[in-house]
């Protein structure tokens, strides 16, 4: 029996879905993203990240607060995020907004792009 199609269009529950399956099938650690920031002057930088989490509150993601991200997310908090799942050949790109989070884990602080 084939499964019925999700019907609902919630984008967080639909990628939610998705990342839940990418994880499941993908041979590489799925939850890693290229994480493009760009510093008030608008000059790009990219890096990856681990996404450790996604609801409604968004992408979380830990970093240091000392870093290049970091600084240029508080500078200017557009940012944009590229999953790569080639065993499910399929791409995904977010653009959230980026904030601080409140717990602070060894030094390191949770972003959240939602
Ligand atoms: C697969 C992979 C996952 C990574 N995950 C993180 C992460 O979750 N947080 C982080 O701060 N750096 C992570 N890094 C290191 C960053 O890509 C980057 O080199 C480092 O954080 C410095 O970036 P910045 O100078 O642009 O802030 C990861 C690197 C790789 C290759």
């Amino acid at each position: 029996m084939r499964e019925a199609p999700h019907t609902d269009v919630d984008p967080i529950a639909a990628f939610q879905r998705l990342f839940a399956e990418a994880l499941q099938r993908e041979t590489a650690d799925a939850s890693a993203a290229a994480l493009a920031t760009a510093d008030a002057e608008g000059r790009p930088s990219v890096r990856m990240v681990l996404v450790k989490g996604v609801d409604a509150q968004g992408f979380r993601f830990f970093t240091n607060l000392g870093s290049r991200k970091a600084r240029e997310l508080q500078e200017n908090p557009r940012a944009a995020l590229c999953f790569h799942w080639p065993v499910l050949a399929r791409s995904s790109r977010r653009c959230p907004t980026a904030r601080r989070g409140l717990r602070k884990i060894h030094g390191c602080s949770p972003a959240i792009c939602g």
